[in-house]
């Protein structure tokens, strides 16, 4: 198979753990005698330097022509809140044009971890959740969103709009994984204030009808927040709209042991090119030191052989090199008991792919 895939650095860690994410990659294709093409373009503050805009019309064209784009992280102190352009909006960018609407985020702790979470082990010993996070509506793109002063002083509005469609789609990503998993939908909204959560937790219950396999469940995000924590073994697929699920989906990484090692899928309809990328940012404060932790990255590359290729074998030999070499006991900074020692970034991504099997 050929794979043609874009890399997105972007900025801080980003193009720290996409090289290396990108070398597991290419170990990966090599094993299994696939050709694989790797273009790196800019996206983010890298790109707003080099070219005053946070994404180029030419590399959404080429985003759009690849089976799969790989993202490391965009944002930084640089290109502050009141910059002209903001980084991420080149991520949102490629979010919409692309039709991304479902951003799956699978939660799995390893044993191997269980030292590393500041959870109790006893109650993250064998969660497995996945989130289904509606990526291209809600509050993220509602207008009217916009900031303007008058004698009354400043203000600031954002929108939260969704329409049925999007709300349905994304419901049925969610009752089809859990479809394929254990059975159990929680759909997380705040139906209790917002309109959006009811016409959501409407369509939720109609759907339910066609998945009668799959046993519904609502909470309310505030509650969601608090069972994660103290429950977090009682979920399976965890479906909500865009602004929950990047709040609870980082709240989650604590279960897990740390940010840096959660994947991210994001996908549209079956055809389209997905985006792949770990959940957590650019970390401008350990940018450029060789530590951060590109496990993340390296397991959203699993996602993409799976997702964008249905390279299944592929993928979990991925998986299983980051297992082994945890089990082995390797650990970047982030997850090392402080004052032990830590492999660099380069070092990590080199010891994945020595374990792909
Ligand atoms: C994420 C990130 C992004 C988001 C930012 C960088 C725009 O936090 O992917 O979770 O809010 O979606
Ligand atoms: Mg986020």
């Amino acid at each position: 198979m050929k794979l043609n895939v874009i890399v997105l650095p972007g900025d801080g860690i980003g193009p720290e753990v996409t090289d290396q994410a990108a070398l597991v990659l290419e170990a990966v294709a090599h094993r299994y005698g696939h050709q694989i093409d790797l273009q790196h373009e800019l996206v983010g503050g890298a790109c707003v330097d080099a070219h005053g805009v946070a994404l180029q019309a030419e590399t959404l064209q080429r985003c759009r022509a690849a089976d799969a784009v790989l993202l490391g992280a965009v944002g930084g102190p640089k290109w502050g809140v009141d910059a002209p352009v903001r980084p991420e909006t080149g991520l949102l960018i490629l979010r919409k044009e692309l039709q991304l609407y479902a951003n799956i985020r699978p939660v799995r702790v390893f044993s191997s971890l269980i030292d590393a979470t500041p959870m109790r082990p006893e109650r993250v010993e064998g969660v497995n959740l996945l989130f289904v996070r509606e990526l291209t509506g809600g509050i993220y793109f509602g207008g009217p969103k916009r900031r303007w002063a008058d004698e009354f002083g400043r203000h600031a509005v954002d929108t939260m709009p969704y329409s049925e469609i999007e709300i349905e789609r994304i419901l049925r990503v969610g009752f089809e994984a859990a479809r394929r998993r254990r059975k159990k939908l929680t759909s997380v909204d705040k139906a209790n204030v917002l309109e959006c959560s009811l016409l959501w937790r409407e369509i939720a219950n109609e759907l339910s009808v066609e998945y009668p396999d799959v046993s519904l469940e609502h909470q309310l995000v505030d509650a969601m927040a608090m069972h994660l924590i103290r429950r977090p073994r009682d979920f399976d697929v965890v479906v909500t709209e865009n602004m929950f699920g990047d709040i609870l989906s980082d709240e989650s990484s604590m279960l897990v042991g740390s940010m840096g090692i959660l994947p991210s899928a994001s996908l549209g309809k079956p055809g389209t090119p997905g985006l792949y990328e770990p959940i957590h940012g650019s970390a401008p404060d350990i940018a450029g030191q060789g530590i951060a932790n590109p496990i993340g990255t390296i397991l959203s590359v699993a996602l993409l052989l799976r997702y964008s290729h249905g390279l299944d074998e592929e993928a979990a030999s991925v998986v299983r090199a980051v297992e082994r070499v945890l089990q082995d006991g390797h650990r970047t900074a982030d997850l090392a008991p402080p004052g032990t020692q830590f492999v660099r970034t380069a070092e990590m991504g080199r010891l994945v792919v020595d374990a792909l099997d």
